[in-house]
């Protein structure tokens, strides 16, 4: 498992080959980024949580998008299947609290942030110790609500980036805008479930950006593309 010698594992391979295939002007170098990624996981006993369907795919394409720029990239990530992309420096939690801590740790010291993970927002009021064993009747776990990591590096950004995400199912463009506000985003990146190939797990996305200008839409893109997208508006923020 492990020696001088051993084979890197492939996706590692594939990822840093790409790296150099896609060799960009490091127009980051020297900024330092936090980018926020995957679901969170609030437990309920040793055994079972709560959590989402957040695969984290579109944070890592942007994670890996910004080092390729020359950027000193944090991604703190929740659980999920993915390579580290190349040039990345990792940090894994597993929940809300968890990440609150990395994020605002990591924000200190940094030119900005981007909010791509998705935060459960309650947790089990209480984790029990053992397996909660079943019972006939119905059981109720009373919830209590997570800490809003964006929301709190907004309040304290002064002249920091920070760019959030809305996943809407319905009246997209006034909840984007809400969030926008409440959590002090430069700008935020809105998907809908209602659009074919934007969402969960898939390979592609299809977002629109809104600041406090207007608002861009895209055609449907690679999430990949979509981070390229992200990154030139981030060069755009900082060349400002
Ligand atoms: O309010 P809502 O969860 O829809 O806002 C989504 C945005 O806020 C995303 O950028 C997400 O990463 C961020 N968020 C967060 N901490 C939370 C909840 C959401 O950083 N507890």
């Amino acid at each position: 498992l492990q020696g001088k010698g051993r084979m890197a594992e492939p996706d590692a391979i594939a990822a840093f080959v790409g790296g150099l295939l896609r060799e960009k002007k490091k127009s980051l170098q020297g900024k330092r980024l936090i980018v926020t990624a995957g679901a969170t996981i609030e437990a309920i006993d040793p055994v079972r949580f709560i959590s989402n369907h957040s695969s984290g795919k579109m944070g890592y394409a942007i994670a890996g998008e910004l080092a390729d720029r020359g950027a000193c990239v944090t991604l703190v990530t929740g659980r999920t299947e993915l390579p580290t992309p190349a040039g990345v420096e990792r940090v894994d939690v597993l929940s809300a609290t968890e990440m609150y801590d990395a994020a605002v740790r990591a924000f200190e010291g940094s030119d900005g942030a981007v909010m791509c993970a998705a935060v459960a927002d309650y947790t089990p009021d209480r984790v029990s110790d053992t397996k909660i064993k079943k019972c006939d009747g119905d059981m109720c776990i009373t919830l209590r609500r997570t800490r809003d990591i964006a929301a709190e590096l907004g309040a304290h950004k002064g002249g920091r980036l920070l760019v959030g995400f809305a996943l809407e199912t319905h009246d997209e463009q006034a909840h984007a805008e809400a969030k926008l506000e409440k959590k002090n985003f430069d700008f935020i990146v809105l998907n809908s479930l209602r659009d074919a190939g934007a969402g969960f797990r898939g390979d592609t996305n299809k977002v629109t950006f809104i600041d406090r200008t207007g608002r861009e839409e895209l055609p449907l893109l690679s999430k990949r593309e979509v981070a390229e997208r992200i990154a030139e508006r981030i060069e755009e923020f900082f060349a400002e």
